[in-house]
């Protein structure tokens, strides 16, 4: 469990994924090689997760942490192939924005919100950088397994807070940083990472590689805090219903039975 170890676990789902290595912090290789990723294999090997679901096993209909959307102003980081949105125009959102990394996640999003007679503003680009978002001017700016894949942490919250009018609510999920530590080993949970060790690693997937940072849970309420945001509620446990319906057989299901796989913060802009 060095920090400076050259090889370091990379935990998905119930277990061990992959052979990670650790890396230099460099963004732009980081998003050429992250916007590859969900330009080309992104969905197929690690799927999609959007509203309801928050996570595998945290859904919007048990938590209510979004509640009536009817009438809001809404965005969404990292909108991947559009589930999200489509559920929320459903929901009669007044205006649906989306940005994402990549081009080809975003055409996902344009053919699915089409195809179900919405439409949305979609903007392809980094989170970390101004992309001609409008400012003070979104009710809801919220993201499902998205933020975490930035390289910079504090300076995208301070977009977001931008982006969102008065007392306008962020509301994101992410995996657990505990969740990252720990793999499922015949019928052990085996502590396999340091929780203090956020350095960047390159992993394979199914032929393509991916970067990624595993942040401790007081990076991102420290970095909500600077940004100008007050947490009003955080989730980390699974839902009940969720988890059985998954059944006990899973590796995964085991770990959420014990630990948090998946959090969720709703934070208030002041
Ligand atoms: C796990 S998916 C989640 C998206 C959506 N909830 C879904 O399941 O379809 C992560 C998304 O983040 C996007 N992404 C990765 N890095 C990004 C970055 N730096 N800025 C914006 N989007 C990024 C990817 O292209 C991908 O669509």
């Amino acid at each position: 469990m060095s920090k400076q170890a050259n090889f370091r676990a990379n935990i998905i789902g119930g277990g061990e994924a992959g052979v990670a290595v650790t890396v230099e912090m460099d963004k732009d290789v980081i998003h050429q090689t992250n916007s590859l990723f969900w330009d080309t294999k992104g969905n197929e090997v690690l799927g999609a997760t959007a509203l309801p679901l928050y996570g595998a096993f945290v859904s919007e209909e048990n938590h209510r942490l979004l509640g009536d959307v009817s009438g809001k102003k809404i965005l969404e980081i990292g909108c991947g192939s559009g589930q999200s949105l489509q559920y929320l125009g459903e929901r009669q959102a007044a205006e649906l924005w989306g940005t994402d990394i990549s081009e080809n996640q975003i055409g996902k999003t344009r053919q699915l919100l089409e195809s179900h007679g919405l439409s949305a503003e979609l903007i392809c680009a980094p989170m970390e950088d101004k992309c001609g978002l409008p400012e003070d001017y979104f009710d809801i700016v919220y993201s499902v397994y998205a933020i975490g894949w930035t390289t910079d942490l504090e300076g995208t919250f301070a977009r977001i807070a931008s982006y969102l009018k008065k007392d306008g609510v962020f509301l994101f999920s992410w995996s657990h940083p505990i969740h990252k530590c720990v793999a499922a080993e015949k019928d052990m949970l085996v502590f396999k990472k340091s929780y203090f060790d956020e350095s960047w690693y390159s992993v394979e997937l199914g032929g393509n590689t991916l970067s990624l940072s595993d942040r401790k849970m007081s990076t991102y309420v420290n970095a909500l805090a600077k940004a100008g945001f007050v947490i009003e509620q955080m989730v980390e446990e699974s839902d009940d219903d969720l988890l059985q319906a998954q059944g006990d057989s899973s590796d995964f299901a085991k770990k959420a039975n014990v630990l948090p796989v998946t959090f969720v913060m709703k934070a208030r802009k002041l």
